[in-house]
């Protein structure tokens, strides 16, 4: 294609760098001369970047190197010239605390990365859990054409004896081995658990941030839930390379005309739809913060009220994501929720949402339910607030028992995460099925905010049956896990939330109905704890980690830095240092 055929709305950002015939146009072709480009190339064709999070010690993202290249082949077929960039990559099960406090790290590389080299348009390429929201916060911030393609759900064996080996199964295998009434071959799950390249397979954080990907209106539709070993995800990175050539022909859609409030709105009721990870309401939040719309959490619980479970897929369902495929995917389950949503919202495949979902056909009812027969009656994502969490908290209630929907009970208090390991079987605790399990310390500020929040219970409860409980903490918790888990509680204990005014034998109450968590002590004598407490001494005197505890946001702002919000008022104004050439 040639690009000065094309119809743009701006001229294209490598101009800058590739179209003058002076010194620095010199420099940067000669320097692009190196790569095998010519003159003519980088004076006639628009440039795009290809930004990848591949890592051998990232099975979730393994296939992506690959993929790349038929990104790669698709920009050439559309008269681009792909550029790759390898970025750091988050592998969610390997990266120690945890990959959390990476996301925004990344999201930085990615902004940076963007905002200094002359792309016109760049393919996204992401899979584990961080590396999607970290991609897109980049972008979203650098203002650059982006079009996300995930490196797609992981194929999950049987292992032995026919037990299917995913990450839901690992948790509920982590119980019966713990009340004793599991045979499993674990040398056995352990080869099969992870037995072929990409994301987590159920509706976990990673699954559901591409579906998201495609509500939001910046992947290709269809294209999240093929799996990562299917050809036909090279076909959608082609597709998704020649679509990336067009971007930045026409100067956009950009980000800022894509994520606006319709698109969060439609990303929001998919994920309510499918059950998803309660990660993926931090990550909207700091998405939404990038591009400045003003999302709340009450925003969530909003929607969820008019979203039932409508996809049967784990944790909250009985499937994979590969039947979701079948059944439709994300197209059909768009044009099920078709009178919820804004359908002329913008996608980079160039046409509305409303337009996308136009031929969606529902081609397996058992897997996409219709609105009025949904997998669980009730709401998917609930937001409570309370004395315990007067800027709220989150839980996934279509993945939890009912019958704690509505409970009160005395808490058992741990202050860290070793403190459970340490405790959590000890009989003097007194814990029984009734009693809430408290985590804190564990918040963006206290711990960088790990998936602690599913705490195990207790091994003798598991003898007896007991197989979810109430847990409160200012933890996450993993996409793929389940059980009735309070999470996010916000402010965290960390910075003198109400949390960490608890103590063991107080009484607790949630009621989901009402949205409400609160903490049954007198407020003179919370008061008095509070004239007491004392912040935990911050561990981290240098490096990111200091950054990070200096700058992260609380968990209902999504955790993104607090110098990270809203619109860019740093972008390189157009022509300033154009003139100035290092290295030479
Ligand atoms: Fe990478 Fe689940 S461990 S997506």
């Amino acid at each position: 294609m040639d690009d000065n055929e094309a119809p743009r709305k701006r001229p294209l950002r490598s101009a800058r760098w590739f179209r003058k015939d002076d010194l620095p146009g010199f420099v940067h072709r000669s320097t692009l001369a190196a790569a095998g480009w010519s003159r003519e190339d980088l004076m006639t064709r628009p440039v795009i970047g290809i930004l990848n999070t591949w890592s051998d010690i990232n099975p979730c993202n393994l296939n992506l190197r690959a993929l790349a290249e038929d990104v790669r082949t698709g920009i050439l077929e559309a008269g681009g010239i792909p550029l790759e960039i390898p970025l750091m990559s988050l592998s969610e099960n390997i990266i120690k605390p945890s990959s959390f406090p990476f996301r925004n790290l990344l999201a930085m590389e990615v902004e940076e990365t963007l905002r200094a080299h002359p792309f016109d348009a760049v393919v996204l390429l992401g899979g584990c859990d961080k590396t999607q929201p970290a991609l897109l916060m980049g972008a979203a911030s650098a203002r650059v054409p982006f079009i996300f393609l995930a490196s797609g759900p992981a194929t999950p064996r049987s292992a032995t004896g026919g037990q299917l080996a995913n990450a839901t199964g690992v948790w509920r295998l982590v119980d019966q081995l713990r009340a004793g009434q599991t045979q499993c071959d674990f040398a056995a799950f352990e080869r099969s658990v992870m037995g072929t390249v990409g994301h987590c397979a159920e509706m976990g954080t990673a699954s559901s941030m591409s579906a998201i990907c495609e509500a939001l209106g910046v992947a290709l539709p269809g294209s999240s839930m093929v799996p990562a070993t299917d050809r036909r995800r090279n076909q959608l990175a082609r597709e998704t390379g020649r679509r990336s050539v067009r971007l930045a022909a026409e100067g956009g859609p950009r980000p800022e005309e894509i994520l606006d409030v319709r698109a969060f709105d439609n990303a929001i009721t998919l994920l309510c739809a499918v059950g998803g990870s309660t990660n993926c309401i931090i990550h909207l939040l700091a998405l939404a913060g990038r591009v400045g719309v003003p999302l709340t959490l009450e925003r969530f619980d909003e929607i969820g009220r008019r979203v039932p479970l409508i996809a049967n897929v784990q944790p909250a369902g009985e499937h994979l994501t590969e039947r979701l495929m079948t059944a439709g995917g994300v197209p059909a389950l768009l044009k099920t929720l078709e009178p919820l949503l804004h359908l002329d919202a913008r996608t980079v495949d160039g046409r509305t949402i409303g337009e996308i979902i136009e031929s969606a056909q529902v081609l397996d009812p058992e897997v996409i339910r219709p609105l009025d027969k949904p997998v669980k009656p009730g709401e998917t994502l609930v937001v409570v607030k309370g004395n315990l969490a007067p800027d709220g908290a989150v839980m996934k209630a279509c993945a939890a028992d009912s019958k704690l929907f509505r409970h009160r009970g005395r808490a058992v208090v741990f202050e860290d995460v070793q403190s459970v390991a340490d405790r959590i079987d000890d009989p003097t605790l007194g814990i029984d099925e009734n009693s809430v399990l408290i985590l804190r310390n564990a918040g963006p500020v206290g711990a960088a905010m790990p998936e602690w929040g599913m705490l195990p219970l207790p091994r003798r409860l598991l003898e007896r049956g007991v197989r979810d409980m109430l847990r409160i903490s200012d933890a996450r918790m993993s996409g793929t896990a389940y059980g009735a888990a309070v999470l996010h509680v916000s402010p965290e204990a960390a910075v003198g939330g109400p949390l960490a005014l608890v103590r063991d034998g107080d009484i607790i109450e949630l009621d989901v109905a009402e949205r409400r968590l609160q903490l049954c002590v007198d407020p003179e004598e919370l008061e008095r704890r509070h004239r007491a407490w004392q912040p935990p001494a911050r561990v981290h005197a240098r490096g990111y980690r200091r950054l990070y505890d200096q700058h992260v946001e609380q968990a209902h702002r999504g955790c993104d830095f607090d110098f990270l919000r809203g619109a860019d008022a740093e972008t390189l104004p157009e022509g300033l240092f154009d003139g100035w050439v290092g290295g030479w």
